[in-house]
């Protein structure tokens, strides 16, 4: 009942040995950089959609669904708009972006990250600072949220953040009192991702107590770039599990196939070797799953 999905770079679609894993293994696709602002918007008001038009096509070829990935963030931001200072212009240039690449790829989207890893690392359970947060203030990631409902009402609206997973973390809290508040005053939010790049025990002994907590408040969660440093099978199991424990915790995405294809390439922390054969990570994930 639950997807499983995978992170695809659009420049190795033509590595027939990828996009055989890829399609046979794989019902949900996020592109890994192609719908990022500094792609898709390099400079303002001119948009280039190709790079993950070309992934949205082997999607809709092959039945897969698409996460959205993403909307606002601080990093892979282009230097133009890093550099205004202007409220109402800023104002304007996020609202055209989240408008301009939503309304591209409206009907082809399941859910959005709209809005990643916004809160700081620093304990202090706030937002970090950025463009965004520096000029528009606390309210950006609400104007965002409203701006991506009336845009495209029938995509699901995800928060999207790292290091959220361990229950008692002060940014963990952060972002729960967020969810919590925009639930209370009816800002649009349908989901949170939790990233869960792990180290090699595998996700936090609380992680199930996080999802089920976000869920309570009304939310669905989901694993979205899923990847654990020497992938032993025991935490890539055990982070499967607590998904599977959670009614709502509705898919899981790993962060890329093969190990040479990782951001974490060095750490070998995915389910596919780098020659494509399965890992016994993969053995024991279909089998957390139920399959054999
Ligand atoms: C990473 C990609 O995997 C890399 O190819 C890129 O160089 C940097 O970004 N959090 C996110 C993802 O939300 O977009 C990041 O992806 C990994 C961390």
């Amino acid at each position: 009942g639950r997807y499983f999905g995978t992170a695809v770079a659009s420049g190795r679609l033509g590595d027939s040995t990828y996009s055989t894993i890829l399609d046979r293994e794989f019902n949900m696709i996020t592109p890994e950089n192609e719908m990022k602002w500094d792609t898709t918007e390099p400079s303002r008001g001119s948009f280039n959609f190709a790079p993950a038009d070309a992934i949205v096509g082997h999607a809709s070829a092959h039945g897969q669904r698409m996460r959205g990935h993403t909307l606002v963030w601080h990093s892979q931001l282009p230097d133009w708009v890093k550099s205004l200072t202007d409220a109402t212009t800023l104002r304007g240039v996020m609202d055209n972006h989240i408008t301009t690449e939503m309304s591209h790829y409206k009907g082809t989207i399941y859910a959005w990250d709209v809005v990643n890893e916004a809160f700081a690392d620093d304990g202090s359970g706030r937002h970090r600072g950025s463009v965004f947060q520096n000029v528009l203030g606390d309210g950006f990631i609400e104007e965002a949220f409203r701006t991506a409902r009336n845009t495209d009402p029938s995509a699901k609206l995800c928060y999207n953040d790292y290091n959220i997973e361990n229950w008692s973390d002060a940014k963990t809290q952060g972002v729960y009192r967020m969810v919590k508040d925009f639930k209370s005053r009816g800002v649009p939010i349908d989901c949170v991702g939790f990233q869960s790049h792990f180290g090699t025990g595998g996700p936090p002994a609380s992680f199930q107590t996080t999802l089920s907590s976000f869920a309570a408040l009304g939310v669905d969660v989901q694993l979205t770039e899923l990847d654990i440093a020497q992938a032993s099978g025991n935490a890539y199991a055990t982070a499967v599990q607590d998904c599977l424990n959670v009614t709502r915790c509705t898919g899981i995405t790993v962060w890329g196939i093969r190990d040479s294809d990782s951001w974490r390439s060095g750490e070998n922390p995915l389910l596919f070797d780098r020659n494509g054969t399965k890992k016994p990570a993969y053995g024991a994930v279909l089998t957390t799953l139920g399959g054999s």
